[in-house]
């Protein structure tokens, strides 16, 4: 399946959700969602922006329709990368993932995506996925999802869990997510940027602290120097290994990726689904 079909799949249950809570008058809902995500992204470096809010079916609708498939394919493409500096990009039977701001599902998708690109290269057998994001309302859309998925060789065990970095007990008291061997942070540094009086320093600083050695920290964002600087500080401050980075890249969705799969709803609403775009990504890791 592509990841343009996985969507489609979560889309066409967002979108029952979102016309039971607004009837007939959830096309103009959602439409306008549109145009609230795009303002919302124009302002993220503000410091004085409200916090994005994802509770309501219409904007997470929006927001799975615009982004996630083309999230996903860049993830996969930097799975890739790391596939070619370091060869398999999992060592063991059972993949340990944690996707930090991950609700959405952008980032398990990629993972399950390129594992059933390179099954017969890598070992996995298993994927321990924990989906941290402070909007439980995303929990339902992918909790379920070896359900939809044909994942005939890979046991997949997704734990959604409410976190949100600028709230330390939220996640002082949580471990499992540290033991990872992946970590995805897919544009979620630029959406908490702003938020950071201090305190998402702190979680910085402990994620990179606690996690264990070895492990692979995937950050890719939207290009904007002022996000990049920032998370800069943060991961040399904890002495991470930067295996490769870029700034300012053009990506494209590889060819795969039709989406002209989202073509009914492209008619409803006369909007794209994100393709290019320039991409800022670092590939890290924790000494060993
Ligand atoms: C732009 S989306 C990125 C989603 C996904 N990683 C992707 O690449 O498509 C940012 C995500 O971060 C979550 N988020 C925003 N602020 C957060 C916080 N303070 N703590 C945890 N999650 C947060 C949002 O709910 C949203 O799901």
């Amino acid at each position: 399946m592509t990841l343009f079909q996985l969507v489609k799949v979560a889309l066409d249950a967002l979108y029952e959700e979102a016309s039971h809570k607004y009837g007939k008058g959830v096309d103009n809902e959602i439409v306008s969602r549109f145009s609230y995500l795009t303002t919302s992204y124009k302002d993220l470096s503000n410091n004085g922006r409200n916090p994005l809010n994802y509770k309501d079916p219409a904007t997470r609708f929006a927001y799975v329709y615009k982004y996630v498939a083309s999230h996903g394919d860049y993830i996969v493409q930097l799975l890739r990368i790391v596939r070619e500096e370091l060869g398999a990009v999992f060592k063991d039977k059972t993949a340990r993932v944690t996707c930090i701001g991950g609700g959405p599902g952008s980032d398990i998708l990629a993972v399950l995506k390129y594992l059933s690109d390179y099954s017969s290269e890598e070992p996995v057998a298993k994927v321990v996925c924990y989906l941290l994001d402070k909007e439980q309302a995303w929990a339902d859309t992918w909790t379920e999802l070896d359900d939809k998925l044909d994942l005939s060789r890979i046991n997949l065990n997704v734990n959604f869990q409410p976190l949100d970095v600028t709230e330390p007990d939220s996640w002082a008291s949580q471990r499992k997510f540290l033991e990872a061997d992946l970590f995805t942070l897919s544009y979620f540094v630029s959406e908490v940027y702003a938020l950071d009086e201090g305190v998402v320093g702190k979680f910085w600083a402990t994620l990179f602290e606690e996690a264990k050695p070895g492990a692979l920290f995937l950050y890719d964002d939207n290009g904007t120097e002022v996000f990049n600087n920032y998370f800069d500080q943060h991961w040399n401050a904890a002495g991470l290994e930067l295996l490769k980075g870029s700034t300012n890249t053009q990506l494209t969705p590889s060819s795969s990726e039709q989406a002209s799969e989202l073509a009914m709803y492209k008619d409803k609403f006369g909007e794209n689904p994100k393709l290019k775009s320039l991409l800022s990504y670092r590939i890290l890791r924790k000494e060993t």
